[in-house]
């Protein structure tokens, strides 16, 4: 294939690449000294973990107990109405300025980035190389958007008779929610938020209630950037105040990512009220994502895109491998070599440069995770050790006799292995598809045919094809699934912002 630059300068390689190179260790010495400096996260950590109060904003961090129903909806409904009254100003900004804004906020993300990864590192126990990539990711999401707003979002003429002029504008909505999950807490909240804003839109941005410093962070910088004070306003705290944002019939658009239980209580809840306007839900969830590995793959890269896919931040990663699906006359070498491969895995502080796995964000994700991982113990293949205290959760490989034995997403480092017979990739592909979820697969095979076959059948969002299956890069592999998996459109990729926008078409007789 040709290449095809993009108009603007991003990070995606790097991030795509790893992160860190020699030149780099400058970036490894200020950000152990910026963590070392900066408070411990304010949050609870599961049992201990005490409430953090808040004056200027509705919520209660996670760990303690929930705030007053009525003190949470009116803290949301001052941010709204903040917002509504920040709207028409924003929104008859010059969209050359909206964009400009959104390169500054980048150029300051870059900027501020020792901070940053210092706060990734200690709130959602993101490992340094992680942590980079989250402040790269976040700034190219600003930058694309930037690009895409003066590209895409630019009045069109459209053609008529004579003495008519045809205009199609592209506008703000109004005043969107976003709502991120705490597994990027900087890169997809900044992301969604920065799409809303650029597309003409005052938003309420809520992070999740394990993140809100990096959120809170990244909203400082915004507003640095040029975003009016009111035209982006933070709310911290758990699903009450998502539930009371997304309830408020004033939100003309949600962007959510999060799991597909919460998608669907949001969906509901956009459709409560008889005199609710019909309002966008851009949604990204979870997948049940499957590699499927033939007898002419080369075992050395399976063996080091499933280590990537299935371990790397834990597994926490929406896009991470949770099945891999092995041929017969390949599975045992394969399985062999994992399990080596597995014994090599750095688990420790994930402040240490060194370590390729830290723990799992909080203690009911670890009670979680190590209940399910107990129960399957009688099919375990490999499993690894950890650290005596923290949150680890040992990586584990685990053996299950069909695709359809794995019937929900586990949000950690827990990978499942069946085999399939040869012959048989066709209805493979279909099994997997069955399962109702569409985010990321993997193929890796040497014959065309095969991969012809997979991406003609599989029904996803994003296929990698021998290669690893995370860490998709901004406008290069615009990310975002189907199904179960998500609405669209394609995070870091050209339908994004349109989404975000009401579309205007002006009919002038002159
Ligand atoms: P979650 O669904 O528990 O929470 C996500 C956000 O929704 C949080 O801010 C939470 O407070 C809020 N929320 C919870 N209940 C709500 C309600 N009723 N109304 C409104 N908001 C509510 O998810 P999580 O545990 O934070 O994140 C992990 C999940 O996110 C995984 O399932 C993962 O696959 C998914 N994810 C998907 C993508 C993607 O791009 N497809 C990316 C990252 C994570
Ligand atoms: N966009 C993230 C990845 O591809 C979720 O890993």
């Amino acid at each position: 294939h040709p290449s095809i630059p993009l108009p603007v300068d991003l990070f995606g390689a790097w991030k795509n690449s790893g992160g860190i190179d020699l030149a780099e260790r400058t970036i490894l010495a200020e950000t152990a000294a910026a963590i070392a400096a900066s408070p411990p996260p304010a949050r609870g950590r599961g049992p201990g973990g005490g409430p953090t109060l808040t004056t200027s904003e509705p919520a209660v961090e996670a760990g303690g107990p929930p705030p007053a129903p009525s003190r949470t909806r009116e803290g949301v409904a001052s941010a709204i109405d903040r917002a509504s009254a920040a709207f028409p100003g924003w929104a008859a900004t010059p969209l050359a300025t909206r964009a400009a804004i959104l390169e500054r906020l980048a150029d300051l993300l870059e900027e501020n980035r020792i901070e940053l990864m210092a706060l990734a590192v200690k709130e959602a126990f993101k490992t340094i190389p992680d942590a980079l990539g989250e402040v790269r990711e976040a700034a190219d999401f600003c930058r694309y958007y930037a690009l895409q707003a003066r590209t895409g979002l630019a009045p069109i003429t459209l053609p008529g008779p004579t003495g008519e002029r045809n205009e199609l504008r592209m506008e703000g909505r109004g005043v969107w929610a976003t709502i991120a999950p705490w597994n990027f807490p900087l890169a997809i909240f900044l992301g969604q938020t920065a799409a809303a804003l650029v597309a003409g839109n005052a938003v309420v941005a809520k992070p999740a209630p394990q993140t809100p410093e990096i959120a809170r962070a990244a909203v400082r910088l915004a507003h640095q950037a040029g975003v009016p004070e009111d035209a982006l306003v933070l709310v911290t705290g758990g699903p009450e105040v998502g539930a009371a944002l997304t309830s408020d019939h004033r939100i003309a658009g949600v962007a959510f990512t999060g799991s597909t239980p919460t998608a669907k209580k949001i969906a509901a809840a956009l459709l409560e009220g008889n005199d609710r306007p019909l309002v966008p839900l851009i949604a990204e969830t979870g997948g049940i994502n499957a590699m499927i590995v033939d007898s002419t793959a080369l075992p050395e890269q399976v063996v080091a895109d499933v280590l990537t896919s299935a371990f790397r931040s834990a597994g926490q990663r929406c896009s991470a491998l949770r099945l891999l699906l092995l041929q017969e006359e390949i599975a045992e070498g394969v399985i062999e070599m994992l399990r080596g491969a597995m014994e090599l895995l750095i688990l420790g502080d994930p402040a240490d440069p060194r370590t390729d796995i830290g723990p799992v964000i909080d203690q009911a994700a670890y009670d979680k995770l190590m209940a399910y991982r107990d129960s399957a113990k009688a099919q375990w293949i490999k499993t690894v050790p950890v650290p005596a205290t923290g949150l680890f959760v040992p990586p584990t490989m685990i053996r299950i006799d069909r695709p359809e034995d794995l019937t929900r997403e586990w949000f950690g480092p827990i990978l499942h292995v069946a085999t399939w017979k040869a012959g048989t990739l066709a209805e493979t592909v279909a099994r997997v598809n069955a399962k109702g979820f569409g985010l990321t697969m993997g193929l890796h095979s040497r014959i065309a045919r095969s991969a012809e076959l997979v991406e003609a059948e599989a029904r996803v969002g994003n296929l990698y094809i021998n290669r690893s299956m995370i860490g998709a890069v901004v406008g290069s592999q615009p990310f975002g699934g189907e199904g179960l998996s998500g609405t669209g459109p394609k995070a870091g990729g050209p339908h994004y912002l349109h989404r975000f926008c009401a579309e205007r078409a002006v009919s002038v007789d002159t």
